[in-house]
């Protein structure tokens, strides 16, 4: 693409030599000779322009083929360094989903402006200017010289005058917080259309558009500014050149065929390599685009940074947990704290429920369990071992997760399943969908394992999700199993089947589970009350009803008693 390119504006050059023979032989020859120069001229003009075919073709069919191979190489590296990141890093504003979706899809084609196309633009005018230049030495070295010291003011001049014709685009980060509007509208739809708020939706996508208009606006006058500056600096430059020809030519030291030829090649060279520049995708968003990608590319994960290294603990007993002493703040708001001198021990292979208001921070603990945090003071523990000493991938492999709001990806039940492990064989996912007693619901689906789950699953009902997460769980035999319960009702047919799936994966695992019914919670040998991020109530169920009275689970279980009363 380059040598094409290279090509291409030494030949941007020479057309206007030719021109410049040509209005020569115009001027100077009998009409016999200026046939057959004419003749000659028009052959070799034909010639170039050939030539300028095949070099702008190849410089423009290369360097977009190189482009979008560093496209795509780009996107690969971005998306999977996001991927890498801890999931705390996701909570920051400027990490939205909407946000990196535009830096995948958008940004990452800056860099195909600035590397593939505008390098070969840029070698093109500097190829032109060379061998323009090269021309007018030959011809007349005075004047070169003079044509020399202005060409960047003509080449600079052509180029803005392009840029402000394509018209300064918005900015960045414009886009950046209109498509975090859009993709949270488009992913929460159903609740935009509940609450009829699709014209407030809209304002304020229009409002996080127009901010920088008005930036916008400044910077057209500004660039407006500079290309009139610019436009009086080529003119001049094309007077001072045309000033001293004119004088070389009065001491006869120069013709006017030679002053008119460098003439031309400094007026139509820049001007077209100007123009060519223009073909090149624009590059005002480059700017902030290309630091921003390689921002996220370039950042090292808080936690899990050294894959290999850390301990395992290779054996087959149960896992204990402990919680010692933490205190924790979300890193996105560091100023609340959310845990403090939290305390839990799970013995290994027994079942913890927490149990607690919203906000208490029960689902905290459980992000904790998996490292997804690292706590600010305290020890999160695994068998005896702080996490932060033991691998990470490890660590993940070794526990499963049913979360309050069940995640399912695109793709069929049977991918979804197997998600938890993709070695697993057709029977063992049947197993393990039998287990979770959702087998019969989903053999009754017209396509069965291979029904297509949209994204998140907003075809199917919040207790099959729930018990497809959790057969999830049991085909990745984790020997710890970390349950954030729904806290919506469910009916008393779902609510029986998702316990009895329970049951069955808790039974050789070490259990924390985050329950809001007294059903599940009967289930569990310990239960934890968490009130304002600390554990208040310790113990099994009989024994809280005895010892706290007045306590949190004493008034949860009298509470839900009257509820069954009334129903
Ligand atoms: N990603 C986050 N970034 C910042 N703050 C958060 C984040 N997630 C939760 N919080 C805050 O931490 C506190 C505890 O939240 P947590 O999700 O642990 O509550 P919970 O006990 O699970 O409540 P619920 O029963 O409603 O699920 C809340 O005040 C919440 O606002
Ligand atoms: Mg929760």
């Amino acid at each position: 693409g380059f040598f094409f390119g290279i090509h291409a504006g030494a030949i941007l050059s020479i057309f206007p030599l030719f021109l410049g023979i040509a209005l020569q032989a115009y001027f100077d020859d009998t009409p016999k000779a200026l046939k057959e120069e004419v003749n000659k001229l028009a052959l070799a003009l034909v010639g170039l322009g050939f030539g300028s075919i095949i070099f702008l073709t190849g410089q423009q069919g290369f360097c977009g083929w190189a482009g979008t191979k560093l496209t795509v190489r780009v996107r690969d590296l971005l998306f999977r360094s996001i991927l890498k990141q801890e999931p705390g890093w996701f909570d920051f504003e400027d990490n939205a989903t909407g946000i990196l979706v535009s830096r995948l899809s958008i940004d990452c084609l800056s860099f195909r402006s600035v590397l593939g196309d505008r390098y070969s633009v840029l070698l093109m005018g500097v190829s032109a200017a060379a061998v323009g230049l090269g021309i007018s030495f030959y011809l007349e070295w005075r004047l070169a010289l003079v044509a020399a010291a202005v060409t960047p003011f003509t080449l600079g001049a052509s180029y803005l005058n392009l840029i402000i014709n394509i018209g300064p685009r918005l900015d960045n980060k414009a886009y950046d917080k209109a498509s975090t509007i859009a993709s949270g509208a488009i992913s929460n739809i159903r609740t935009v259309a509940t609450f009829s708020s699709q014209e407030e939706i809209v304002k304020s996508f229009d409002q996080a558009l127009s901010d920088p208009r008005k930036q916008s606006v400044k910077r057209s006058q500004i660039l407006g500014f500079a290309l009139g500056l610019s436009q009086g600096a080529m003119y001049c430059a094309y007077t001072l050149t045309l000033w001293v020809g004119a004088s070389l030519m009065k001491q006869r030291i120069t013709g006017f065929g030679e002053v008119y030829k460098i003439f031309l090649i400094l007026v139509l060279s820049s001007f077209s390599v100007g123009q060519l520049a223009g073909l090149s995708p624009d590059t005002t968003m480059a700017a902030t685009a290309i630091p921003a990608v390689f921002d996220i590319v370039n950042r090292k994960p808080l936690i899990g940074n050294f894959r290999d290294k850390g301990k395992k603990i290779e054996r087959s007993k149960p896992l204990d947990i402990e919680l010692k002493m933490v205190t924790f703040a979300y890193p996105s708001r560091p100023q609340v704290i959310v845990l403090r001198d939290f305390c839990l021990k799970v013995k290994g292979g027994s079942m913890v429920a927490l149990v607690g208001g919203s906000g208490s921070g029960k689902s905290t603990v459980i992000w904790l369990v998996q490292r997804f945090y690292d706590p600010y003071q305290g020890k999160v523990m695994m068998g005896g071992i702080d996490l932060k000493e033991l691998n990470l991938k490890w660590l993940r492999k070794q526990v499963a997760l049913v979360g309050q709001e069940p995640a399912l990806f695109a793709g069929s039940i049977r991918e979804n399943i197997a998600f938890g492990n993709p070695n697993a064989t057709w029977g063992e996912i049947e197993e393990a969908a039998k287990e979770a007693y959702i087998h019969k619901f989903i053999s009754g689906l017209p396509q069965g394992y291979e029904t297509q789950v949209g994204e998140s699953g907003v075809q199917l009902s919040g207790g099959q999700k729930q018990r497809i997460a959790i057969a999830r769980a049991i085909l990745k035999k984790s020997k710890v199993l970390l349950l954030d319960e729904a806290s919506s009702a469910l009916d008393l047919e779902s609510e029986k089947h998702i316990q009895d799936a329970l049951r069955r994966v808790s039974q050789s695992a070490t259990t924390i589970i985050v329950a809001h019914r007294l059903s599940t919670i009967r289930e569990a040998n310990t239960i934890a009350v968490v009130k304002d991020g600390a554990v208040v109530e310790y113990g099994s169920h009989d024994k809280l009803l005895t010892s706290h009275v007045d306590g949190v689970y004493a008034s949860l279980v009298r509470a839900e008693r009257e509820a069954n009363a009334f129903s």
